[in-house]
């Protein structure tokens, strides 16, 4: 159990010392599967999208342009500064997808994206399963 928040304290620490140059120095691997996440999410406007782990806000932007309403939520509070001076009109949330329920309430979201973070969480079982009480019948998960 300390090793797991180590561990979750390093990542924690490695993302906010990345958030300055995250969008300036690209990682193209981060960047094969834009396309497709956003083709698989199809957020249009009436959507409520929430981007778990969003990082700098890649897919907030995206999701914002459509006309849906978006959330970000990420444990790093520098991602999520870097992610708001990005997207005007988007919520952000900082919270840590380990802690489950998230702080939000059933069935507020159409669609959830987690890109890229999944190998961060030891605990996806209790994450997937509340992602099913936030998302509204019908509602998506891209991962
Ligand atoms: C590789 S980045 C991907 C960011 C974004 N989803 C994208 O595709 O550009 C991983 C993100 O996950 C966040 N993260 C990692 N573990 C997390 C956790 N347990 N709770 C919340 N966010 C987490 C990091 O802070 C970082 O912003």
């Amino acid at each position: 159990m300390l090793k797991l928040q180590q561990m979750e304290s390093k990542t924690r620490k490695a993302y906010s010392q990345a958030a300055a140059t995250y969008d300036a120095e690209p990682n193209s691997v981060l960047f094969m599967e834009t396309e497709t996440v956003l083709a698989m999410l199809d957020a249009s406007q009436g959507d409520s999208v929430l981007d778990a782990a969003c990082g700098t806000g890649k897919y907030v932007l995206e999701t914002l342009k459509t006309g849906a309403d978006c959330f970000g939520l990420d444990f790093s509070g520098e991602m999520l500064a870097a992610a708001a001076v990005k997207c005007p009109g988007a919520c952000f949330v900082k919270h840590d997808l380990m802690s489950t329920p998230l702080p939000f309430a059933a069935g507020t979201f159409t669609k959830i994206v987690l890109a890229h973070a999944l190998w961060h969480i030891a605990a996806i079982d209790e994450l997937f399963l509340d992602f099913a009480r936030l998302l509204r019948p019908g509602g998506r998960l891209v991962e």
